[in-house]
């Protein structure tokens, strides 16, 4: 058998898979029973079926060839027209040379890091984050520096710290990559005043904000939120933010059609970076994304996800407190997919989710959204697929895993620090 690994390049050799694939592989060889609070994906039953099938069959009657072509690489032009008008739903006036598509808000990511990040740079992030940027970030050859958050997102004294520590210690300091609604995974919503502060704080400081924004749309208390969620896009008129979103989570994340919306400079380089990775985009998903706009099945779609996820939110979080009593504990999260869950004392989410995998439920372990080697007393439940009945057999099946996790002598000397899932 030929040995391919002399053949990788050091990058090859060092690739970040992300936590979630790797778990994606645990489920599929346990299928059958597993129940999964791991993956953040949105339950089909929200998929707006019937127009979809409705707009797909009128694309694809074969009257208009171009549906099948090769598509602009930018994206299709009328899809990016009404993004725009999307952006100005948020707040956010761009034109169109401010705005590309990118197959889901991960190549968005993975662009940013291609063509913004340096071998060697320190780039900022929460701790915890979002795993597919800290994968995206690190395959391109950086350190990531981890930021603390409080309830209400980041920490700006240590932010300020943190960078300038960087920078007194030699390295390239110039982006900061943010979940600013509903963030992935600690559920957090960072308040207005601190988005004003971190736009100001970014022209003194010289930097690039990543405003990586998948859920703002999925808010679940009426009003307040939607001011709430405004996004620092909308003021920031330095043009210091990238703002990344997708129609993932409101659409489908089939079809893997998401936009960045930036200075025209920075989207020119996104654009010719995106040419060498696929050259073109997937015209017929676009059209599809496109047409869903424009028929109103996108606004149509927001009241009841917001609904469908507050329910699941509150049948979870009940679950859980019907079955644990006060042994996880978390802050509720005001919108998004996540419970970003504190252990009791003595509890590490490593073996623990070898437990929970023998109950047949999977979580995502706290460590893999953490920097700095924290978030051993962490494990994140994604409530967003599961129905409310998987929801309360699941929370029945980690409180039989935490039981049971004490009860087989585990302890924390047994971590395995790096250790694969
Ligand atoms: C914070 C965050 N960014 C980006 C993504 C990727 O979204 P997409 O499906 O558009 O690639 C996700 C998906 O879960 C996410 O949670």
């Amino acid at each position: 058998m030929t040995d391919y690994d002399r053949f990788l390049s050091p990058l090859g050799r060092n690739l970040h898979e992300s936590v979630l694939r790797k778990m994606g592989q645990v489920i599929a060889s346990r299928a059958g029973d597993l129940i999964s609070f791991a993956a953040g994906y949105p339950d089909p039953v929200g998929f707006p079926w019937d127009e979809f099938r409705e707009i797909a069959n009128e694309l694809l009657s074969g009257k208009d060839g171009s549906v099948l072509q090769y598509g602009p690489t930018r994206g299709y032009r009328p899809l990016l027209e009404s993004i725009l008008g999307v952006l100005d739903g948020r707040g956010i006036k761009a034109d169109l040379s401010e705005v590309m598509t990118s197959s889901g808000s991960q190549q968005g990511i993975d662009l940013v890091a291609r063509v913004l990040i340096a071998p060697g740079d320190a780039v900022l992030v929460e701790v915890p984050t979002y795993t597919g940027a800290i994968a995206a970030f690190l395959n391109a050859q950086c350190r990531l520096a981890g930021v603390t958050q409080d309830a209400d997102g980041i920490n700006l004294e240590d932010l300020d710290a943190v960078c300038m520590r960087e920078r007194g210690a030699g390295s390239r300091v110039n982006l900061l990559y943010l979940v600013p609604n509903f963030q992935n995974p600690a559920g957090s919503l960072l308040s207005l005043e601190k988005r004003a502060r971190l736009l100001e704080w970014a022209e003194r400081r010289d930097i690039l904000i990543v405003e990586d924004d998948p859920y703002g749309v999925l808010y679940f208390e009426d009003a307040t939120s939607a001011a709430e969620t405004r996004p620092m896009k909308a003021d920031d008129e330095r043009g210091r933010v990238i703002y990344l979103s997708t129609f993932s989570k409101t659409l489908a994340p089939g079809f893997r059609v998401a936009w960045i919306t930036a200075a025209a400079p920075l989207i020119e380089r996104f654009d010719t970076a995106k040419q060498s990775m696929d050259l073109m985009c997937g015209i017929l998903d676009q059209r599809l994304v496109y047409e869903s706009i424009v028929r109103g099945v996108l606004d149509r779609q927001a009241a009841p996800l917001r609904q469908l996820y507050r329910m699941r939110r509150d049948v979870m979080e009940q679950a859980l407190r019907d079955q644990l009593g006060g042994r996880l504990t978390w802050i509720a999260p005001k919108g998004g997919f996540f419970l970003w869950t504190t252990l009791p004392e003595g509890y590490d989410c490593e073996p623990l989710l070898r437990r929970a995998m023998e109950e047949g439920v999977l979580f995502v372990i706290g460590s893999a959204f953490c920097v700095d080697g924290s978030g051993h007393d962490r494990i994140r439940l994604s409530f967003s697929w599961p129905s409310p009945e998987r929801l309360r057999e699941g929370a029945r099946r980690l409180a039989v895993a935490m039981d049971r996790y004490v009860g087989a002598g585990f302890s924390r000397p047994e971590i395995v620090r790096g250790g694969r899932l």
